[in-house]
Protein backbone atom coordinates (compact mmCIF):
# COMPACT_ATOMS: atom_id res chain seq x y z
CA UNK A 1 0.00 0.00 0.00
CA UNK A 2 1.15 3.67 -0.44
CA UNK A 3 2.40 5.41 2.77
CA UNK A 4 0.12 7.37 4.31
CA UNK A 5 1.07 10.36 6.89
CA UNK A 6 -0.98 9.32 10.51
CA UNK A 7 -1.80 12.38 13.29
CA UNK A 8 -2.82 12.04 16.48
CA UNK A 9 -0.14 10.69 19.45
CA UNK A 10 -2.93 9.36 22.27
CA UNK A 11 -4.69 7.25 19.74
CA UNK A 12 -3.30 3.34 20.00
CA UNK A 13 -2.21 1.17 17.50
CA UNK A 14 -3.82 -2.06 17.19
CA UNK A 15 -2.36 -5.48 16.39
CA UNK A 16 -3.96 -8.42 16.44
CA UNK A 17 -3.21 -12.33 15.44
CA UNK A 18 -5.38 -15.45 16.06
CA UNK A 19 -2.35 -16.41 19.19
CA UNK A 20 0.89 -15.75 20.33
CA UNK A 21 2.90 -15.62 16.88
CA UNK A 22 1.68 -11.53 16.79
CA UNK A 23 3.31 -10.73 19.77
CA UNK A 24 6.87 -11.46 18.10
CA UNK A 25 5.10 -8.59 15.96
CA UNK A 26 4.55 -6.63 18.46
CA UNK A 27 7.97 -6.86 20.53
CA UNK A 28 9.28 -5.58 17.26
CA UNK A 29 6.62 -2.16 16.92
CA UNK A 30 6.97 -1.65 20.41
CA UNK A 31 10.97 -1.66 20.25
CA UNK A 32 10.70 0.85 16.60
CA UNK A 33 7.95 2.93 18.43
CA UNK A 34 8.62 2.98 22.27
CA UNK A 35 6.58 6.08 22.46
CA UNK A 36 3.29 4.98 21.16
CA UNK A 37 0.32 3.17 23.25
CA UNK A 38 -0.51 -0.49 21.59
CA UNK A 39 -3.20 -2.19 21.95
CA UNK A 40 -3.10 -6.08 21.40
CA UNK A 41 -5.62 -9.11 20.53
CA UNK A 42 -4.39 -12.72 20.56
CA UNK A 43 -7.58 -15.04 19.51
CA UNK A 44 -6.13 -17.79 21.33
CA UNK A 45 -9.47 -19.27 22.00
CA UNK A 46 -10.15 -20.07 18.20
CA UNK A 47 -6.30 -20.83 17.45
CA UNK A 48 -5.49 -22.25 14.89
CA UNK A 49 -6.87 -20.45 12.09
CA UNK A 50 -5.36 -22.03 9.16
CA UNK A 51 -7.57 -25.75 10.28
CA UNK A 52 -10.68 -23.30 9.69
CA UNK A 53 -12.44 -22.55 6.23
CA UNK A 54 -12.04 -18.76 4.75
CA UNK A 55 -15.40 -17.80 5.62
CA UNK A 56 -14.51 -18.86 9.43
CA UNK A 57 -11.26 -17.20 9.26
CA UNK A 58 -12.35 -14.00 7.61
CA UNK A 59 -15.41 -14.12 9.99
CA UNK A 60 -13.04 -14.70 13.39
CA UNK A 61 -10.57 -11.90 11.92
CA UNK A 62 -13.31 -9.24 11.27
CA UNK A 63 -14.80 -10.05 14.98
CA UNK A 64 -11.40 -9.20 16.05
CA UNK A 65 -10.79 -6.25 14.21
CA UNK A 66 -14.56 -5.29 15.26
CA UNK A 67 -13.23 -5.45 19.31
CA UNK A 68 -10.17 -3.13 18.03
CA UNK A 69 -11.65 -0.78 16.41
CA UNK A 70 -13.65 0.60 19.81
CA UNK A 71 -10.55 1.69 20.32
CA UNK A 72 -9.94 4.76 17.69
CA UNK A 73 -6.92 3.08 16.55
CA UNK A 74 -4.34 5.62 14.44
CA UNK A 75 -2.89 2.49 12.38
CA UNK A 76 -3.62 -1.17 12.70
CA UNK A 77 -1.14 -4.27 12.05
CA UNK A 78 -2.52 -7.64 10.75
CA UNK A 79 0.22 -9.72 12.42
CA UNK A 80 -0.67 -12.85 11.18
CA UNK A 81 -0.03 -14.03 7.21
CA UNK A 82 -3.05 -16.38 7.40
CA UNK A 83 -5.51 -13.45 7.93
CA UNK A 84 -3.70 -10.99 5.39
CA UNK A 85 -3.95 -14.25 2.91
CA UNK A 86 -7.54 -14.84 3.54
CA UNK A 87 -9.32 -11.86 4.39
CA UNK A 88 -7.61 -8.92 3.88
CA UNK A 89 -9.76 -7.08 2.16
CA UNK A 90 -12.53 -7.42 4.73
CA UNK A 91 -10.48 -6.57 7.49
CA UNK A 92 -9.43 -3.65 5.54
CA UNK A 93 -12.99 -2.41 5.54
CA UNK A 94 -13.53 -2.57 9.15
CA UNK A 95 -11.19 0.43 9.57
CA UNK A 96 -10.75 4.19 9.08
CA UNK A 97 -7.33 3.91 9.70
CA UNK A 98 -4.60 2.37 7.71
CA UNK A 99 -4.12 -0.64 7.95
CA UNK A 100 -0.93 -2.82 7.30
CA UNK A 101 -0.53 -6.32 7.14
CA UNK A 102 2.46 -8.76 7.49
CA UNK A 103 2.64 -10.50 4.45
CA UNK A 104 3.54 -7.69 1.52
CA UNK A 105 6.13 -6.84 3.78
CA UNK A 106 7.31 -9.85 4.19
CA UNK A 107 7.31 -10.20 0.21
CA UNK A 108 8.84 -7.73 -0.57
CA UNK A 109 11.97 -7.98 1.72
CA UNK A 110 12.41 -11.85 0.61
CA UNK A 111 12.24 -9.71 -3.17
CA UNK A 112 15.02 -8.03 -2.04
CA UNK A 113 17.18 -10.07 -0.48
CA UNK A 114 17.39 -13.44 -3.44
CA UNK A 115 19.86 -13.62 -5.40
CA UNK A 116 19.30 -16.86 -7.38
CA UNK A 117 15.75 -16.06 -7.73
CA UNK A 118 14.75 -19.41 -5.45
CA UNK A 119 12.87 -18.47 -2.40
CA UNK A 120 11.11 -20.81 0.38
CA UNK A 121 8.01 -19.95 2.00
CA UNK A 122 6.87 -21.47 5.37
CA UNK A 123 3.63 -21.13 5.87
CA UNK A 124 -0.01 -22.15 6.93
CA UNK A 125 -1.68 -24.98 5.43
CA UNK A 126 -4.82 -21.66 4.63
CA UNK A 127 -1.87 -19.27 3.45
CA UNK A 128 -0.01 -21.92 1.32
CA UNK A 129 -3.28 -22.75 -0.73
CA UNK A 130 -4.33 -19.00 -1.32
CA UNK A 131 -1.14 -18.83 -2.93
CA UNK A 132 -0.72 -14.80 -2.13
CA UNK A 133 3.00 -15.10 -1.27
CA UNK A 134 3.56 -16.93 -4.90
CA UNK A 135 1.06 -14.34 -6.70
CA UNK A 136 3.07 -11.21 -4.88
CA UNK A 137 6.78 -12.31 -5.09
CA UNK A 138 6.03 -13.63 -8.92
CA UNK A 139 5.26 -9.53 -9.40
CA UNK A 140 8.20 -8.38 -8.08
CA UNK A 141 10.52 -10.93 -8.92
CA UNK A 142 10.74 -12.06 -12.81
CA UNK A 143 11.63 -15.66 -13.41
CA UNK A 144 11.30 -16.52 -9.09
CA UNK A 145 10.69 -20.27 -8.04
CA UNK A 146 8.94 -20.12 -5.12
CA UNK A 147 8.68 -23.62 -2.98
CA UNK A 148 5.90 -23.19 -0.65
CA UNK A 149 5.49 -25.76 2.42
CA UNK A 150 2.75 -26.26 4.53
CA UNK A 151 3.69 -26.68 8.24
CA UNK A 152 0.36 -27.58 10.05
CA UNK A 153 2.11 -28.65 13.76
CA UNK A 154 3.88 -25.42 14.21
CA UNK A 155 1.23 -23.21 15.36
CA UNK A 156 0.11 -26.03 17.89
CA UNK A 157 3.61 -26.18 19.45
CA UNK A 158 4.29 -22.60 19.76
CA UNK A 159 0.37 -22.62 21.32
CA UNK A 160 1.46 -25.52 23.92
CA UNK A 161 5.20 -23.69 24.49
CA UNK A 162 7.33 -26.06 23.18
CA UNK A 163 9.29 -24.95 20.44
CA UNK A 164 13.14 -25.73 22.13
CA UNK A 165 14.36 -29.33 22.28
CA UNK A 166 14.85 -32.64 19.71
CA UNK A 167 11.07 -33.13 18.97
CA UNK A 168 10.58 -29.54 17.47
CA UNK A 169 14.00 -29.56 15.88
CA UNK A 170 12.69 -32.92 14.24
CA UNK A 171 9.60 -31.70 13.00
CA UNK A 172 10.75 -27.91 11.71
CA UNK A 173 13.68 -30.53 9.91
CA UNK A 174 11.05 -32.51 8.03
CA UNK A 175 9.27 -29.59 7.06
CA UNK A 176 12.02 -27.87 5.45
CA UNK A 177 13.51 -30.75 3.07
CA UNK A 178 12.05 -29.55 0.12
CA UNK A 179 13.23 -25.89 0.65
CA UNK A 180 16.77 -27.68 0.63
CA UNK A 181 16.41 -29.72 -2.24
CA UNK A 182 15.21 -26.33 -4.51
CA UNK A 183 18.26 -24.36 -2.99
CA UNK A 184 16.56 -21.95 -2.32
CA UNK A 185 18.43 -18.77 -0.35
CA UNK A 186 15.91 -16.93 1.19
CA UNK A 187 13.20 -18.32 3.46
CA UNK A 188 9.83 -16.48 4.18
CA UNK A 189 8.80 -17.29 7.62
CA UNK A 190 5.64 -16.62 6.43
CA UNK A 191 3.44 -17.56 9.92
CA UNK A 192 4.23 -15.24 13.04
CA UNK A 193 4.45 -17.81 15.14
CA UNK A 194 7.54 -19.59 13.39
CA UNK A 195 9.52 -16.80 14.56
CA UNK A 196 9.90 -19.04 17.59
CA UNK A 197 11.59 -21.89 15.43
CA UNK A 198 13.99 -19.11 13.62
CA UNK A 199 17.05 -20.49 15.27
CA UNK A 200 16.41 -24.42 14.36
CA UNK A 201 15.29 -23.12 11.13
CA UNK A 202 18.69 -21.05 10.39
CA UNK A 203 20.68 -23.75 11.81
CA UNK A 204 18.78 -26.36 9.69
CA UNK A 205 18.97 -24.25 6.43
CA UNK A 206 22.51 -23.05 7.14
CA UNK A 207 24.26 -19.88 7.72
CA UNK A 208 24.52 -18.71 3.84
CA UNK A 209 20.76 -18.91 3.38
CA UNK A 210 18.40 -15.54 4.12
CA UNK A 211 15.81 -16.05 6.61
CA UNK A 212 13.17 -12.74 6.11
CA UNK A 213 12.87 -11.11 9.50
CA UNK A 214 8.99 -10.18 9.33
CA UNK A 215 8.76 -8.41 12.80
CA UNK A 216 11.77 -6.16 11.68
CA UNK A 217 9.97 -5.38 7.80
CA UNK A 218 6.79 -4.85 9.19
CA UNK A 219 7.51 -2.29 12.00
CA UNK A 220 9.87 -0.51 9.45
CA UNK A 221 6.38 -0.39 7.20
CA UNK A 222 5.11 1.02 10.22
CA UNK A 223 7.41 4.06 10.74
CA UNK A 224 6.88 5.13 7.66
CA UNK A 225 2.84 5.55 8.53
CA UNK A 226 3.83 7.73 11.33
CA UNK A 227 4.95 10.93 12.32
CA UNK A 228 7.99 11.81 14.85
CA UNK A 229 7.35 10.33 18.05
CA UNK A 230 6.14 12.38 21.03
CA UNK A 231 8.63 12.39 24.05
CA UNK A 232 6.01 10.20 26.77
CA UNK A 233 7.14 6.48 27.28
CA UNK A 234 4.52 4.69 25.48
CA UNK A 235 2.03 1.36 26.85
CA UNK A 236 1.16 -2.33 25.94
CA UNK A 237 -2.31 -3.80 26.53
CA UNK A 238 -2.46 -7.54 25.40
CA UNK A 239 -6.30 -8.99 25.30
CA UNK A 240 -6.87 -12.53 24.33
CA UNK A 241 -9.33 -14.66 24.17
CA UNK A 242 -7.49 -17.45 26.47
CA UNK A 243 -5.12 -16.41 29.17
CA UNK A 244 -2.83 -19.20 30.29
CA UNK A 245 0.86 -19.83 31.48
CA UNK A 246 1.87 -20.12 27.78
CA UNK A 247 0.85 -16.46 27.01
CA UNK A 248 2.70 -15.22 30.40
CA UNK A 249 6.17 -16.58 29.32
CA UNK A 250 5.88 -15.76 25.53
CA UNK A 251 5.61 -11.91 27.25
CA UNK A 252 8.25 -12.24 29.54
CA UNK A 253 10.46 -13.53 27.12
CA UNK A 254 9.43 -11.15 24.93
CA UNK A 255 8.77 -7.74 26.95
CA UNK A 256 11.41 -7.43 29.51
CA UNK A 257 11.71 -4.14 29.64
CA UNK A 258 8.44 -3.16 29.15
CA UNK A 259 7.29 -1.31 32.48
CA UNK A 260 3.87 -0.39 31.42
CA UNK A 261 1.95 -3.71 29.67
CA UNK A 262 -1.28 -5.35 31.05
CA UNK A 263 -2.71 -8.34 30.09
CA UNK A 264 -6.80 -8.92 30.33
CA UNK A 265 -9.07 -11.18 28.66
CA UNK A 266 -11.40 -10.93 26.28
CA UNK A 267 -14.34 -13.23 25.92
CA UNK A 268 -15.49 -15.60 22.79
CA UNK A 269 -18.73 -14.27 23.53
CA UNK A 270 -17.76 -11.08 23.65
CA UNK A 271 -15.80 -11.07 20.31
CA UNK A 272 -18.90 -13.37 18.52
CA UNK A 273 -21.41 -10.66 19.27
CA UNK A 274 -19.98 -8.09 17.41
CA UNK A 275 -22.08 -7.25 14.35
CA UNK A 276 -19.80 -7.50 11.28
CA UNK A 277 -20.40 -7.23 8.03
CA UNK A 278 -18.08 -8.42 6.05
N1 LIG B 1 0.29 -16.43 13.32
C1 LIG B 1 -0.67 -16.88 12.35
C2 LIG B 1 -0.10 -16.62 10.94
O1 LIG B 1 0.78 -15.77 10.79
C3 LIG B 1 -1.12 -18.28 12.66
C4 LIG B 1 -2.31 -18.71 11.90
C5 LIG B 1 -3.19 -19.76 12.54
O2 LIG B 1 -3.83 -19.47 13.54
O3 LIG B 1 -3.30 -20.85 11.97
O4 LIG B 1 -0.53 -17.17 9.96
Amino acid sequence: MESQSVTGHSRPIAVFDSGLGGLTVLAALCQALPHENFVFLADRARVPYASLSPALISRYACECAAFLADFDPKAVVIACNTVSAVALKDVESIFSAPVINVLHPTASAAAKLTTNRRIGVLATTATVKRNTYATVLKELVPNVEITSQGCPLLVPLVEEGWTQGDIPRLIVEHYLDRLKAALVDTVVLGCTHYEFFREHIQHAMGRHVNLVNTPSVTAEELKLLLPEPQKQQGSVTIYSSDVTDALFKVVESLFLNSTDLTIETVSVEDLSKRKVLA
